[in-house]
């Protein structure tokens, strides 16, 4: 039990991470940081998931993995029951998703905070899984740590994936096409498609992870690059979609109301997945203390306004019932791509925002490839992860097995899997983290009330408490399918952790 509850000294934390076999380079500043943060953040799900939110969802055949957690508990509060729980499906929230994203903003935000306080506290590689460690003791960090993996790996499988279906799209528009047979996800929806891999979901991957074992430093700079490509691929879509825009299809704004809102929510909170990455990239960077807080919440800040502006114009563009996911239904698969095509925008327009769309999922999944083997090698260096997890190349100074293994680990299922499973998936596990981080403030606040804090969250209990709250209401408003999936998930990282990672831990030997 002792050993279950054995928290990591900060101190020895950072003293560990000096050994000079296991030190990374310190490269990187304040707007390297933000630019990994807005790398990261800005991938996939504004341009998949942002039409599939806003039109809700409806299925034949009633089931309760499809009903979402938060209506299973307000049917019981109001009825004693949770027959009458929408079963069928999850309600729209029609253009009212532009409050969705407002909404899951402020609960990142609070949680963000939290981030920053641990990560200025304890810039260590490794995220919420360190500072569990050295704040909640060691199964709870293991538990996060395992749980991370469904937000950086999981994540990236969706956007992967999103990536190859926005591909084949603006390869088909240059004339080349390529076979559904190789392009699209083996499995969808529970079923299989007849499809035998795809291909380029999975080339990406690979492409990324030569570079990202190369170092960090090229990679941070092409990320800066494509940063830049993206959010002006963003603002050009901005104004080009924008005047196409007939505000008549703002109404009915919220068709379901507040509940429509809510799980529109938990489902585009995928698009902000990332922004907690800043905090991986604490051990290489040049002030920590500082430059950490300023990367989470100015990344935080430029997505938000850049996500509202795409959800208006985009629901401004087509009704939102257009978007409804249905097998073969192009505008849900890609529905900035459709409705700049439906409604007549120019081949050039289209190629400059599909081609800087690609690019921003070029960034998001450079980060998670990168936040994912700093995870793994801070676990490894405890040694709950085997040894070559935190081996570094001699010569480029990265932990290159973990970076090829992520490689494997993520592309392989980008071949196989369809976007919204892993979408949803990761959102559970990273919502899940940021509870564990909350907390681990509060807690720290008293175990260790001198340690020096270069940010600190203001009103502590009360904000780190907000964001449990508003994190937890999320995660209710996912499917009692993704709960279950989650639920599996964590009992096999404890079969794990039990059959390897407690038997190799510092904390297991006798201490004298
Ligand atoms: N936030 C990332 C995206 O939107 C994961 O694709």
């Amino acid at each position: 039990m002792s050993q279950l509850l054995a928290r990591k000294s900060i101190d020895k934390l950072i003293a560990e991470s000096e050994q000079p076999e296991h030190r990374l380079k310190k490269t990187l500043g304040p707007w390297s940081l933000t630019a990994l943060g807005i790398g990261a953040i800005i991938g996939s799900g504004i341009f998949v998931l942002t039409g599939t939110a806003a039109a809700g969802e409806h299925f034949e055949i009633p089931s309760l993995l499809h009903a979402q957690v938060l209506d299973l508990i307000t049917n019981f509060l109001q009825h004693g029951t949770t027959s009458g729980a929408l079963m069928h499906g999850r309600p729209a929230a029609g253009p009212a998703i532009a409050l969705s994203f407002i909404l899951v903003a402020i609960a990142c935000s609070f949680a963000g905070l939290c981030y920053a306080e641990l990560a200025s506290m304890i810039p260590i590689a490794g995220s919420a899984y360190t500072y569990s460690y050295a704040t909640l003791g060691e199964i709870f960090a293991w538990i996060i740590g395992w749980d991370l993996i469904l937000e950086y790996a999981v994540s990236n499988v969706a956007v992967a994936v999103g990536f190859g279906g926005y591909l084949k799209a603006q390869l088909a528009a240059f004339g080349l096409n390529i076979p559904d047979r190789w392009s699209t996800s083996i499995f969808a929806g529970g079923q299989l498609t007849g499809a035998y891999f795809n291909v380029p979901a999975f080339l990406v991957v690979m492409v990324l992870t030569v570079l990202l074992v190369r170092g960090v430093r090229e990679s941070a700079e092409a990320n800066n690059v494509m940063v830049v490509i993206k959010i002006g691929a963003i603002f050009t879509f901005l104004v080009v979609g924008g005047m196409m825009v007939r505000p008549a299809n703002w109404h009915p704004f919220a068709p379901a109301g507040f509940a429509g809102v809510v799980t529109g929510g938990a489902i585009i909170f995928f698009t902000y997945i990332g922004f907690d990455s800043v905090s991986t990239a604490a051990e290489e960077a040049q002030t920590p203390q500082r430059d950490i807080p300023f990367g989470i919440i100015a990344s935080l800040i430029v997505c938000t306004v850049l996500y509202v502006g795409v959800a208006l114009v985009l629901l401004g563009m087509m009704r939102y019932t257009t978007f409804v996911s249905a097998p073969g239904n192009a505008a849900a698969d890609a529905p900035v791509a459709y409705a700049l095509k439906t409604l007549g925008a120019s081949r050039a327009w289209q190629s400059i925002i599909i081609i800087g769309a690609l690019m921003g999922m070029l960034s998001s999944l450079l980060v998670f490839q990168y936040g994912q083997t700093r995870i793994w090698f801070a676990m490894s260096r405890d040694r709950l992860f085997p040894r070559i997890f935190s081996a570094v190349h001699p010569r480029f100074k990265t932990p290159h097995w973990s970076t090829w293994i992520a490689g494997l680990l993520v592309g392989i299922p980008a071949g196989i899997v369809d976007i919204g499973d892993a979408a949803d998936l990761s959102n559970i596990g990273t919502l899940f983290a940021f509870v564990l981080v909350s907390l681990g403030v509060i807690f720290l606040r008293r175990t260790q009330p001198d340690r020096p804090r270069a940010f600190r969250v203001p009103l502590v209990p009360l904000f780190p408490i907000i964001s449990v709250v508003l994190c937890g209401g999320l995660m209710t408003g996912l499917t009692v399918i993704t709960w279950l999936r989650f639920v599996i998930w964590l009992a096999i990282g404890l079969v794990i952790y039990f059959l390897y990672s407690r038997r190799h831990s510092e904390f297991a030997k006798p201490r004298p």
